[in-house]
């Protein structure tokens, strides 16, 4: 293949190094969730502590994850600065999901090994195979996030495989906070932004399938 009939590089990889993009966003993302988890566990170095960074990492990830899920809706909706940054590093802002997610998976083995009862109390045997097929999603969709992977996997089948992970992962929110919001109303929040995500992302969908 010429040069010239190469695809051109991702935005990201094309723009100037700086720390709020690419590889070195994603270095930073998983550095400062690194020094948080290690910070927390430092002031509470016991189950408590470990249950902390599992709600901190569920959070982390929840914003990144709802970063990289509205992208392409919001930069078609409304295109700017802002919404062009979060299409552009799309791929890094789900990595960067996975590096949270993939902490939260340390914390709750800490957990189940530190004190197996309060654990089975927290996490029934069916959230811990829905959660566990979350993760299979979670690791072939990081694998799988790069371009050579994507050519090697075909557009269609791509395409397929992250939009089937990322709305299981997006039930797998709604599920984990609309079952706590019992506990407190404040996790009704997360839940609305959910759903307002979702309602974005389907909205021009259906209008442009009436006009066909
Ligand atoms: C085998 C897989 C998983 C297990 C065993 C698990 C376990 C847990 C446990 C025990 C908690 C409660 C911690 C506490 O309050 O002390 C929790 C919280 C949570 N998890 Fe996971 N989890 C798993 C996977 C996932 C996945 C895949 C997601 C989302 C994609 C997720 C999202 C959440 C959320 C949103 C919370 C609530 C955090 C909060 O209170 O703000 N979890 N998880």
């Amino acid at each position: 293949m010429t040069p010239s009939k190469q695809p051109p590089p991702p935005a990201a990889a094309r723009a100037p190094h700086t720390l709020n993009q690419g590889w070195p966003l994603l270095g930073c993302i998983s550095l400062m969730l690194l020094l948080l988890a290690a910070a927390v566990l430092l002031m509470q170095p016991d189950v408590d502590g470990l249950r902390r960074v599992i709600r901190l990492t569920a959070r982390s990830s929840f914003v990144l994850f709802v970063l990289a899920f509205s992208a392409s809706a919001l930069a078609r909706r409304w295109p700017g600065a802002w919404t062009r940054w979060q299409l552009r590093n799309r791929r890094y802002l789900g990595l960067g999901f996975a590096v949270s997610h993939a902490i939260h998976l340390a914390a709750i083995v800490g957990f189940a090994q530190a004190d197996s009862v309060a654990f089975h109390q927290a996490s029934g045997l069916a959230n811990v195979i829905a959660g566990g097929i979350a993760y299979v999603f979670i690791a072939l969709m990081s694998a799988t996030s790069s371009d050579g992977a994507r050519r090697w996997l075909g557009a269609a089948r791509w395409a397929r495989l992250h939009t089937v992970g990322s709305h299981y992962l997006w039930v797998t929110f709604m599920i984990s906070f609309g079952m706590r919001i019992p506990k407190g109303p404040g996790y009704a929040l997360p839940v609305l932004v959910l759903l307002a995500v979702m309602a974005l992302r389907l909205w021009p969908a259906r209008r442009h399938a009436r006009a066909a």
